[in-house]
């Protein structure tokens, strides 16, 4: 297992490029099943989670071929509707597989995700949707079991929770139903937009994607695309608390700051200086970050997979910050490992108390998540000394080369295989 060996206390200066997006690539190439014949999807970041649902797509029979940033997909030749639990295991998104094979084939079998580090994550309302639909689910031995003989048919349906892959799922599965679908309190994220514009190019009668109520217009079927993958904003997040954590000035370029609007508020409320010249966006970091309080909510509101990085700013805030999560039930592993730079955190449910130090010390420290592992290796490029990150593949499940972006803005970083 690899890990990188930061040396921190450099500003990091100059300009960095965001890759596409991770969490609009995965929807965007599940939904190439809908399809028979080769998508070209391009923009697609080089990642764990990409390799493992190119994996998952050939053992349903797909043919998938990979370019530098560009991946071609032909699901003309799905020979299986089944999606095994050593494929589903590795990553929680494969379960979206349900509803594109059901759509198409008119019955799939996928194991059960299972729950994650962050927490039980289930899929109720994927299932729920899926049964509105006209589906008969049968959950047994750990798997999905979905049928739909006649074809899946138009119907309304209300989520008791913002979920995005519910919504994605629901969305896909609803493009090729018969009749109208309405989905009603959608979660209104920029990747489901994303996946909803790839659809449309492929024929499907999508409105509304980005807000809460989306109408989807079933159609017979529908024929390959190309597309272009949005930018990575959590990304692009990450490297903002970089300029911002260091006290450093980085131009970051191929990202749409209208996707973080919220992040960006509480950023300047933490004095950090951001201007947005068409598609650049210039972030300068302050001696000493102000201390802000954040609560975590489904978009537009300050996203969950920024928590851990803020979380990591705030560590070197004058005053103390309140930090709430309240989409995941145990997204606060990174705390005990940014306690081992001498972060002052305490924390009670789901709101973590930070009280600012004026300098954090580098230590050897393990990654636990994906975006955990992001503000560890934030914290080491702000503390004194090195800090050594271990189980990096986390990190790689959602970040293309972190440490070659950095290290070329004047970071101390490299990786070392272990
Ligand atoms: C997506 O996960 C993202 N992953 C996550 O990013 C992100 O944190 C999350 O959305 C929230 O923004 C991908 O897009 C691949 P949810 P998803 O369904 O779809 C509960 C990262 O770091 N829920 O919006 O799984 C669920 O338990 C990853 O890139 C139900 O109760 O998230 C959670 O508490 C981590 N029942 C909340 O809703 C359901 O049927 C939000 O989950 C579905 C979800």
């Amino acid at each position: 297992m690899d890990k990188l060996i930061i040396n921190g206390g450099k500003r990091l200066k100059g300009s960095i490029t965001v890759s596409g997006s991770k969490n609009a690539s995965l929807p965007i190439c599940i939904a190439a099943i809908l399809a028979p014949g080769a998508s070209a999807i391009t923009n697609v970041p080089h990642l764990r989670d990409i390799t493992t649902t190119a994996k998952l797509l050939e053992s349903l029979g797909a043919k998938v071929k990979r370019h530098e940033n560009s991946m071609s997909i032909d699901a003309a030749d799905i020979n299986t509707v089944e999606a095994t639990y050593d494929l589903v295991k590795t990553m929680r998104a494969s379960v979206l597989v349900l509803g594109p094979l059901l759509a198409r084939f008119g019955r799939a079998r996928v194991s059960l995700p299972g729950g994650c580090a962050i927490g039980a994550r289930p899929i109720d309302q994927h299932l729920k949707g899926l049964k509105a639909l006209g589906a008969e689910i049968r959950l047994e031995h750990g798997y999905v079991e979905a049928i739909a003989k006649k074809g899946l048919k138009g119907a309304r349906i209300n989520f008791d929770i913002s979920t995005v892959g519910g919504t994605e799922h629901l969305m896909m599965a609803a493009s090729i139903a018969s009749g109208m679908t309405i989905l009603e309190n959608a979660a209104r994220e920029p990747e489901i937009a994303d996946l909803a514009n790839y659809l449309n190019c492929m024929g499907a009668k999508i409105e509304g994607a980005g807000t809460d109520t989306i109408r989807i217009q079933g159609v017979s079927d529908l024929t390959p695309a190309a597309f272009e993958v949005m930018p990575d904003r959590i990304e692009a997040g990450t490297f903002m608390c970089a300029a911002a954590i260091t006290g450093g000035d980085l131009r970051i370029q191929g990202m749409k700051l209208e996707h973080l609007d919220a992040l960006c508020f509480k950023l300047q409320d933490a004095g950090v200086e951001i201007t947005n010249r068409n598609g650049t966006v210039q972030v300068k970091g302050p001696r000493r970050p102000q201390a802000v309080n954040i609560k975590t909510r489904p978009y537009p509101g300050f996203a969950t997979d920024m928590q851990a990085q803020f979380m990591a700013l705030m560590c070197i805030a004058d005053g103390a910050s309140v930090i709430s999560e309240n989409i995941f039930e145990n997204r606060f592993m990174h705390v005990s490992e940014l306690q081992r730079f001498g972060a002052d955190i305490t924390v009670e449910g789901n709101s973590a108390t930070v009280k600012g130090v004026k300098k954090l010390s580098g230590a050897p420290v393990m990654a636990t998540d994906l975006r955990a592992s992001a503000s560890l290796v934030l914290a080491g490029l702000a503390a004194e000394g090195t800090t050594e990150v271990q189980r990096i593949y986390h990190l790689d499940r959602g970040y293309e080369q972190i440490e070659t972006k950095l290290a070329a803005v004047g970071a101390d970083i490299r990786r070392v295989p272990e």
